[in-house]
């Protein structure tokens, strides 16, 4: 993982989004890239802010990392409104075939060379635990129930107070070094 933030209301963990590392297969060169996963808020605390506010955090973590892009596989309907746009329309290609074309995103940042087109390439662990493509019938809807099972950080140094939900809501960031 290259970064994991965390949401804390009250000291109650209330959502937690990842940002992995993964390559983008360009004819150049392979190209390290990230993207976003998982992300989650805590079922009782949906629709307050905090699912677009871990989102605007991680795209600010992958820009800060100096990644060139930051991709994702989930709900053009969520996503798309809060950065991110179909990656294809860039030359960019989804990592599996069970990709859905709508469900596969990007956010480019400008440290992104033309030439930066190609395969996104995951890397084994998230092949392995099936993070890939559909695995659903609902191609690229992304059930909204989930528990707070990935919510989870030792680490919560550089943290940092945002001015959102009331401004209680709390953005701890751990980036890898
Ligand atoms: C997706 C998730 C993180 C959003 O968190 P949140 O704190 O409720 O997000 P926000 O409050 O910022 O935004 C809520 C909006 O997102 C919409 N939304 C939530 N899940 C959605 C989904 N799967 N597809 C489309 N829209 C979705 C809500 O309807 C709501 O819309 P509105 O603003 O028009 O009312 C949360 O619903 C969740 O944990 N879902 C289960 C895990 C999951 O699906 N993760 C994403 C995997 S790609």
């Amino acid at each position: 993982m290259l970064a994991e933030i965390v949401a804390v209301i009250d000291d109650e963990l209330v959502g937690h989004v990842g940002v992995s590392h993964c390559w983008l297969d360009a004819r150049q060169e392979l190209v390290d890239v990230a993207m976003l996963s998982p992300l989650s808020a805590l079922p009782s605390k949906q629709s307050h802010g905090i699912g677009t506010a871990l989102v605007t955090a991680a795209i600010e973590a992958a820009r800060e990392l100096g990644r060139p892009a930051l991709f994702l596989e989930g709900s053009p309907e969520f996503y798309g409104r809060r950065g991110f746009t179909g990656a294809s329309t860039f030359g960019f290609e989804a990592p599996s075939r069970r990709t859905p074309e709508a469900a596969f995103q990007v956010v480019p940042f400008d440290s992104r060379a033309d030439w930066m087109t190609g395969r996104v390439v995951y890397p084994r662990r998230v092949v392995a635990a099936r993070l890939c493509g559909a695995a659903r019938s609902r191609l690229g809807v992304a059930p909204r129930s989930c528990s707070r099972g990935t919510s989870r950080l030792n680490d919560t140094s550089n943290a940092c107070s945002i001015d959102w939900v009331g401004a209680h809501l709390c953005l701890a960031t751990r980036m890898a070094t």
